[in-house]
């Protein structure tokens, strides 16, 4: 399979071996050849956009209650790696800033997914495209979200700004629902859609990446696909995989 092309996305940086969505987890997803990080964005009470996943704290780091309603300094006082190992008790959320200043030196992408509630997803916008503007970020990134408002918001805003929808469901007439929102990029729950629902999207010029696949045999079927990515918790094995596909005849 020589013409293998898909993207190797690691999703909250290498999570299969360290605490998702850390500087730890992003520092060793950038040691290997992948070609993006995926990462979840929301805001502090005090409007700072940081990584974490959930709306609450609680699994992921040794504080409880919703991230919105606590500020940075209250955030960074708890451990964020402590839950997965005391190996890394000193984790701490990341903010963006953080998180770009480190990317510097690096040229892979980040893909941000935007999360929180309808009512921040403007603040949560402005707050974030500052920060892509301040460190000069736009070409590193692609900006994801499970709310297509938000999506479709931002393409009315800035059209350039690469985007994707994610969906978690199965979907009826993807290509007019994609099309209506005006993205070029497309994101899906790997066991929802098979090969005759994604060809369509990929012959239209849709960008397609699927989340988040972990099996092996699952990563050869996918790559199988010819889509533009795969989210994957191990790049690792996902790089070692595509490398023996290329160099099959
Ligand atoms: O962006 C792909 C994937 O991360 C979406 O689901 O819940 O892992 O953020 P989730
Ligand atoms: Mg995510």
């Amino acid at each position: 399979m020589k013409n293998l092309h898909t993207e190797v996305i690691a999703h909250r940086g290498l999570s299969g071996l360290y605490p998702e969505n850390t500087m730890s987890a992003f520092k060793a997803a950038a040691k290997l050849e992948i070609d993006g990080i995926e990462m979840d964005v929301q805001l502090t009470k005090d409007k700072v956009p940081v990584i974490i996943h959930d709306a609450t704290l609680g699994r992921t780091t040794e504080g409880q209650g919703m991230v919105c309603d606590h500020t940075l300094k209250q955030i960074k006082s708890y451990s964020a790696g402590a839950w997965y190992s005391e190996k890394y008790r000193q984790e701490r959320v990341p903010t963006l800033e953080e998180v770009f200043l480190w990317a510097q030196g690096f040229t892979f992408k980040l893909n941000l997914e935007l999360k929180g509630s309808a009512k921040q997803r403007e603040e949560l916008w402005k707050n974030v495209k500052q920060l892509i503007d301040k460190y000069e970020m736009r070409e590193r990134i692609f900006i994801s979200s499970f709310d297509h408002v938000l999506i479709a918001n931002i393409i009315k805003e800035d059209p350039t700004i690469e985007t994707a929808i994610i969906v978690i469901s199965g979907m009826y007439k993807p290509l007019s629902y994609i099309q209506s929102i005006g993205t070029k990029s497309f994101h899906y729950f790997y066991p929802l859609m098979i090969k005759e629902d994604v060809d369509p999207l990929i012959q239209a010029g849709i960008d397609v990446r699927s989340y988040t696949i972990n099996e092996a045999e699952m990563i050869e079927s996918a790559f199988q696909l010819g889509i533009q990515g795969i989210f994957t918790d191990y790049p690792h094995i996902a790089l070692k995989i595509k490398d023996d596909m290329l160099k099959e005849e």
